[in-house]
């Protein structure tokens, strides 16, 4: 199985983000995480804090994964362009975050993406990524 990782803004810098609400493992160290859980799958990351440049490797996922766990940081609340982009890419997907959304602030409360995906996760720092890989491989 081919799993396409997408991490959104800001995701390049968990080292220096709050670790109560995300993580104390940055993403190279979440992708082997899932190697080591999922030795069966091949997991590539891809990381950009631009958004257009996040919808163009939605668009060519497509033809090239199985599957896809995104994480669109911000983007989740606002970009109605990833959520189109989600649309129309019509692999399995699953959107995660690693904080617990809804004890959040109001303006997290919008889950734009998500209802382009098939579900999403949140709130189980780097395990919701583990979640979503259990998951995605039941929908592929
Ligand atoms: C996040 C949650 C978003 O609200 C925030 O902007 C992020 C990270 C998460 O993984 O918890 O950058 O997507």
């Amino acid at each position: 199985m081919k799993i396409l990782v997408i991490n959104g803004p800001n995701l390049n810098m968990l080292s220096k983000r709050d670790e109560s609400q995300y993580s104390n493992l940055n993403i190279e160290q979440i992708i082997n995480l899932l190697c080591k859980e999922f030795p069966d799958c091949k997991f590539t990351s891809y990381q950009s804090n631009i958004e257009g440049e996040l919808v163009t490797e939605i668009q060519n996922a497509a033809t090239l994964y199985d599957g896809m766990i995104i994480n669109p940081g911000a983007y989740a609340h606002t970009s109605v362009a990833i959520k189109d982009a989600l649309e129309i890419c019509k692999i399995p997907k699953i959107e995660v975050h690693l904080s617990h959304l809804a004890n959040r602030e109001e303006y997290r409360q919008t889950l734009l993406t998500a209802k382009s995906t098939n579900g999403y996760i949140s709130g189980f720092k780097e395990n919701s990524y583990l979640a979503a890989a259990f998951l995605l491989l039941k929908l592929i």
